[in-house]
């Protein structure tokens, strides 16, 4: 059943924490062209996703349309265009009669669409959940993961119902990705009407650990690294704990006009490879003691890697010992620094790590 896609957490980019509706052709060419550029191809990011608000009306036929006026070259051209630079293409839809903007959606028409999709040459399919009335979601996100089977074309297929019906006990053989949570904003915590702050979302993301795996993963929204509400001490500790949960890592920015310290981020290719390994654990908290936290992610070299993440207001010094990480209490283990990009050397029972305010260490432990 699964389309054997997403075997480590997805990697790319979206227009909506950005762009939100402000989304036209000249905007993907121009991210796609970045991204094939600035070294995030290489780093990894893949698929570029064109967010809400790219539809025209429904044709004669109920085929969906672009928005002539945003898309006035259309989406399979713009398609080839992505895939001309080497990275893939994927667009949004919703379960419903309509959009969270208000565009179709593809309730009634979802094998219509998916055909549509895959003759654009669509590589992933973000599949939202506004005006959806008295819609299961699981029969209806089943239902387009069968029309995306139909289409003869691998469709990554991300889930997108905000944790409602908890997909994470059914959509493993449905989808590739769930949402967990509400909309991520660009600030550190708390509540904003019907969005979320970073710290908050890692809170009702983290307790999901055991769901995630290859092929199907906890999905706590897009990144929004260089978006500028954060600090980029809050930053570094937002994209490390995407990566200890084996979230995909969908970039939120506008990447063809970022600074370097945003680049310096999303760049971190030993972090990325923490997101990306492929044993495919989501790590998981394993020590609190107020504010100071400690995180372990199994790898599959036989290591870890550890998080110590400083949620209060005051620099604090936050110790592991291997013990508590379920490792034998004297075992000389290398550690290795993945923000300074540092070998620490090998320590035996334990480490200490000096965390600033709202910050993170990150460091991978290896045998
Ligand atoms: C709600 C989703 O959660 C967001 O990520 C975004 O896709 C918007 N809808 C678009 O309207």
């Amino acid at each position: 059943k699964p389309n054997g896609l997403a075997q480590t957490p997805p990697m790319g980019w979206n227009s909506w924490n950005k762009f939100a509706c402000n989304v036209n052709e000249k905007v993907i060419r121009d991210t796609a062209d970045a991204i094939a550029s600035n070294g995030m191809k290489d780093a990894g990011y893949e698929y570029v996703v064109i967010d809400d608000c790219w539809h025209g009306a429904r044709n004669a036929d109920g085929f969906i349309t672009e928005d002539r006026t945003r898309f006035p070259s259309g989406i399979k051209a713009l398609a080839d265009y992505v895939h001309s630079k080497g990275l893939k293409f994927g667009i949004y839809s919703d379960a419903g009669t309509k959009t969270c903007g208000g565009r179709p959606g593809s309730q009634g028409h979802e094998y219509q669409d998916a055909l549509q999709y895959a003759r654009w040459g669509v590589d992933y399919l973000k599949y939202d959940w506004c005006s959806t009335g008295v819609r299961n979601a699981e029969e209806a996100y089943a239902l387009m993961a069968d029309a995306l089977k139909a289409s003869g074309r691998p469709i990554l297929f991300s889930l997108c119902e905000w944790g409602n019906s908890k997909p994470w006990l059914w959509a493993s053989n449905i989808g590739n990705m769930w949402r967990t949570t509400g909309d991520i904003t660009d600030k550190w915590q708390g509540k904003y009407n019907y969005s979320w702050g970073v710290a908050s979302i890692v809170d009702m993301n983290e307790p999901l650990w055991p769901y995630a795996g290859p092929g199907h993963w906890n999905d706590p929204d897009m990144l929004e690294v260089g978006n500028g509400g954060l600090s980029d001490v809050e930053y570094r500790a937002h994209f490390s704990l995407w990566a200890m949960m084996a979230a995909p890592l969908i970039a939120g920015n506008d990447v063809a006009n970022m600074n370097e310290a945003t680049r310096d981020i999303l760049l971190n290719k030993e972090v990325i490879a923490v997101d990306q390994d492929r044993l495919g654990k989501q790590g998981h908290r394993v020590a609190r003691n107020g504010d100071q936290e400690i995180w372990s992610k199994p790898m599959a070299d036989g290591g870890r890697a550890l998080l110590f993440w400083n949620r209060g207001e005051a620099p604090a010094r936050i110790e592991a010992k291997w013990e508590q990480l379920g490792l034998p209490g004297r075992l000389a283990l290398r550690v290795r620094d993945l923000w300074a990009h540092k070998d620490l050397g090998r320590k035996k029972t334990g480490f200490a790590a000096d965390v600033a305010p709202h910050g993170v260490v990150m460091v991978r432990l290896q045998p």
